[in-house]
């Protein structure tokens, strides 16, 4: 797989990065608390997103706060050993946390001990973000181009892949909740509404308005303590190129032939089993 540093394994029919094989105990092993939240997604599906929104709506729309401390200090990552799960464990306040794990791999019953948000996006405009993000990342660096990043997609060969699966494990379970990437953009009051009533927050018309305005794309594209910026000064991204890339629905028909696309539809559409209707956007 041309990867050049990211070395994948696969475990149970998945495939996963290898800063995570040597957890995975730890991760099944790990005390949850009935306060906690976890944010999970299949990559590039909007996570940081909704860590930020999750963030506001549990300090009461504090955004000074917010803008004091970065994301990943305010709702760190569980499958990296940076911060670790020990600090994690450690954290004394409600805890946001971001996991790409699927949900066989987490503690068992995480969804009715705690809150679990879900977030899915259109696999093609999954597979087009995770590309450039596979070029972004200096720790991953994929050598090849659009196309075969595409077949590894297909192939369910990415890390955390396949999407199909990671999706189904999520969205089966009852007390998870999902959000799906392209809601958020076409109806975000309504899915913060119910994002804050599934947290059994109550927020006012106005301060759903002011979250929506502060994690605009554009806002947060230039918002230092959420745009990954300090990744460049640390040498884990790249000078050219941002995390926050272009925020759209339907990037991927810049980059999909239609012969490809279709392939992927028949993919996705044979392999995963849900019922679930999701909105894609442009599908
Ligand atoms: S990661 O690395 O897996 O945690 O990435 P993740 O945050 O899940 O996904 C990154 C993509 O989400 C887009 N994004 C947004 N789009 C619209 N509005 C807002 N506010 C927003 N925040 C993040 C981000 O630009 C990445 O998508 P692409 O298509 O690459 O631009």
């Amino acid at each position: 797989i041309p990867f050049t540093k990211h070395k994948i394994f696969t475990c149970n029919n998945f495939y996963l990065p290898e800063f995570c094989a040597k957890h995975l105990e730890n991760f099944k092993n790990f005390q949850i608390r009935n306060s906690d939240i976890w944010i999970v997604s299949f990559p590039k599906s909007g996570t940081t997103w909704v860590q930020e929104l999750v963030y506001l709506i549990e300090n009461e729309c504090d955004f000074k706060k917010a803008q004091q401390d970065s994301i990943e200090n305010r709702s760190p990552f569980f499958d990296y050993p940076s911060p670790g799960l020990k600090h994690i464990d450690n954290i004394k306040s409600r805890r946001i946390i971001k996991t790409h794990l699927p949900i066989s791999f987490l503690p068992d019953n995480i969804e009715n001990e705690s809150k679990v948000i879900y977030i899915v996006r259109n696999p093609k405009d999954v597979t087009v973000s995770y590309f450039h993000f596979t070029n972004l990342s200096t720790q991953a660096q994929f050598t090849g181009s659009f196309y075969d990043f595409a077949k590894l997609f297909i192939d369910g060969k990415v890390p955390y892949g396949p999407w199909w699966k990671h999706v189904d494990e999520y969205v089966s379970r009852k007390n998870v909740h999902v959000i799906s990437y392209e809601d958020l953009h076409t109806r975000p009051y309504e899915v913060i509404k119910n994002l804050s009533e599934y947290l059994g927050k109550s927020l006012s018309d106005e301060k759903i308005k002011s979250i929506i305005e502060w994690c605009s794309f554009d806002n947060m594209k230039n918002n230092p303590s959420v745009n990954y910026e300090w990744y460049k000064e640390l040498g884990l991204y790249k000078k050219s190129g941002n995390f926050f890339r272009k925020g759209k629905i339907g990037d991927w028909l810049n980059h999909f032939a239609m012969e490809d696309s279709k392939q992927i539809d028949e993919i996705v559409e044979k392999n995963l089993k849900t019922d679930i209707k999701f909105n894609y956007g442009i599908s």
